[in-house]
Order: C-alpha cells, then structure tokens, then sequence
C-alpha cells in the first residue's frame, strides 16, 4: 500500500492529511520543524520528523511538499535525490531558474514531479474540459478571467505582503492563469498593466491582461484585491471552505458554437443557428462532487503506483509559472512578453 507523507503541516498540509485520510490512503509521517506538528501527526497516528531528511530517510513511497513557497526548490531537489516522488503545492517554486531545475532533475531522474493546482481536479472543470475537447464550443475565440476580491487593510500589515515579490498577480493569479492554461492551451504572448493607486503600496493593487493563445484565443485577465465583488475563482469554485461562497462565475470561454461560464458550469448555446435572433439556452455541467483535494491525492498515488500520468506535472506547474511571471513583467516593462519555457 501507498503511504505519503505530508511535509508543511500548516494551513494546507493539514487539509492534505485529511484528504489523505477521507481517499483511505496511508499516511506515512508529518514533516515539519513546528513543535505543534507532533500533535498533528499524533492526531493521525503515524511518526512526526522535524526535518525533511529525517523523513526522507523513513522512505515514504511520496510526499506532499506543503512547506513555504521558498522552500519548494530545496525540498523538491531533496526529496529528487532520494528517488521519492513529489507533489509540490503551488507556485512550484518562487524562481522561474529554479523550478526549470527542478523539474529537469525530476525528468533525467525518471521522479515523478507534480504541482498542486487542485482545481485542475475539480469535476466542473475536467467536464469544461472534456467539452472543448469535444469541439462542443466550436472553435475558440476569446475568455475572461476575474479575481476581483478585497482584502483587508489588516492583512497588510505583515511587511512582506505590501513588497515587491507579493501582490495578487503572485500571490493569487496562479491559480487562474494555470486553469486557463489547462483549458486553453498554451499562452504565445502577454500585455499588461497595473496600478496601486488604491494602496500606494510597492505592489499592484489591480491589473490587467491581454493575452494571446498559441490557438489564437484572445484572452483578457482581471485582478484586484481591492474590490468588494463576488466574481473570484476563491468565492465561486467552492474548493475552500475558508471563503464565503458565492453564486457567480469568475471565468468565461466561448467559441463559434457556444460559450462557458465557470465554476457555474454554464453551457450557452443557440443549437447550432448561430444567429442573434435565435433564442439561446444553457444547460449545467456537473457541479460539486469529488473534493479537488482528494482527487489530487489520489491521482498522486496513482501516478506512484505507475497506473496514471499527473493531471498536473511539475512541468505544467513550470509552465504556468512562467506564464505568471510573463504576466508581472509586462506589467512591470509596458511590452509584449512571451512566457519564457
Ligand atoms: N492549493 C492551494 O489552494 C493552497 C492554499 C494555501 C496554501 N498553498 C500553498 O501551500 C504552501 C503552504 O502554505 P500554508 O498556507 O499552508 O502555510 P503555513 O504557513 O500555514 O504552513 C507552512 C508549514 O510549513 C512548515 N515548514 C516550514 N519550513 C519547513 C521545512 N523546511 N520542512 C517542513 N515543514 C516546514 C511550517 O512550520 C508550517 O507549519 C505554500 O506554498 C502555499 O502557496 C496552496
């Protein structure tokens, strides 16, 4: 049986551990400096390591990397030498250089390397996916992405989330810009731009995106974490209990024969007239389901038993960073940027 440890028993790690325990797959260990960890791994029975080479050591057959994101390098490269497969939670590492060398060791080293972008997993969006891939939207055209959310003035009062390296293109795009990368394929190139004019702080406070599939999808991007709305993938995918939900749609797709509006899973379509004077309906895709955190470790185990590939691999974690930074730099330069992988 598969047994995977969890190193980072934060916010994050502990949801991991319970997804773990709710898919029936053995936890092996708790990795974490934190004395308060050992209760956690008492909790779930198993030993309580407070280095990742002490665990390393225990041979679990995975681990779950849920330590800060400026550890993800060297702990992924550690858990790489070992030969013990890792799946690294979001972003895959907080330097482009570095999660290109990750992930190259991954690969030459025949370890499997996943990244943590759950909602890959969520069942609405693999059903949004099955349908493009359908051709049920007919050819694509255009999407939109919202995170417009705000956040209060407390939570920066910690420096470092009023500093350059913070703001929500890297602390909250990721996410968005992975899913639309899962959806839509791959990004050619990115304009941008942003402002802190509600803040002041050395950090945007809002921005904006055009960017520009491989397909020729054009695609606009909005982020703010200084507006009251219900329109982020947070409020409306439902995959943290930690956000109030709502009932709206944070991402619109649409193509020659219909268009999507997620997490909703709103279909639109004129049954093919593609004509405005024709009426236009929507049906629902599968809403709810799987909790994305238990498909993802299940997914994990399986790809350590060799019976799946990663949903989402540490290259496509790669990608999606790149495309990410693609997105700071052309906000922070005024020029076109193609995402450098
Ligand atoms: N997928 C998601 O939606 C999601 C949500 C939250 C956080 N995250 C990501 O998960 C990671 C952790 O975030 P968090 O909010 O849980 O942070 P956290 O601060 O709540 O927890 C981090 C834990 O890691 C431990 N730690 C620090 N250094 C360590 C080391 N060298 N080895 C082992 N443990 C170590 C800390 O003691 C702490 O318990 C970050 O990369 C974050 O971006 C992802």
């Amino acid at each position: 049986m598969t047994a995977i440890s969890v190193a980072g028993a934060g916010l994050i790690g502990r949801r991991h551990l319970e997804a773990l325990r709710l898919a029936g797959i053995a936890i092996h260990s708790v990795i974490d400096p934190d004395p308060a960890a050992a209760e956690v791994a008492a909790a779930h029975g198993v030993p309580h390591f407070t280095d990742l080479a002490a665990g390393l050591a225990a041979r679990p057959d995975g681990i779950i990397l849920a330590t800060p994101n400026a550890h993800h390098a060297e702990g992924a490269l550690a858990c790489i030498a070992a030969g013990v497969p890792v799946l690294v939670e979001k972003p895959l590492t907080t330097d482009l250089d570095d999660a290109i060398a990750l992930v190259g060791a991954g690969e030459a080293g025949g370890v499997p390397v996943l990244t943590g972008h759950h909602r890959r997993h969520l069942p609405v969006i693999q059903a949004a996916r099955t349908r493009i891939e359908a051709g049920a939207l007919g050819t694509l055209v255009a999407a939109h992405a919202m995170f417009w959310l705000a956040k209060p003035d407390d939570y920066f009062d910690t420096p470092w989330r009023r500093a350059p390296g913070a703001g929500p293109i890297y602390v909250n795009l990721i996410h968005d810009v992975d899913l639309l990368r899962f959806l839509l394929g791959e990004i050619a190139s990115v304009r941008a731009v942003s402002s802190n004019r509600v803040r002041g702080n050395p950090i945007e406070d809002a921005a904006a995106a055009l960017v520009t599939f491989d397909s020729g999808v054009l695609c606009t991007i909005q982020v703010s974490d200084a507006i009251v709305a219900p329109w982020s993938f947070e409020f409306t995918g439902h995959d943290n209990p930690a956000y109030p939900p709502t009932d709206q749609s944070a991402m619109w797709i649409g193509g020659t024969l219909g268009s999507l509006a997620l997490p909703r899973g709103e279909e639109w379509s004129d049954g093919g007239a593609r004509d405005w004077w024709q009426p236009i309906s929507r049906t629902t895709l599968l809403r709810g389901g799987t909790d994305p955190l238990l498909a993802q470790v299940r997914n994990f185990a399986d790809v350590i038993l060799g019976r799946a590939t990663p949903v989402c691999s540490g290259r496509e974690g790669l990608k999606s960073l790149a495309a990410l930074i693609a997105i700071k730099t052309a906000a922070e330069t005024g020029e076109t940027v193609t995402p450098r992988v």
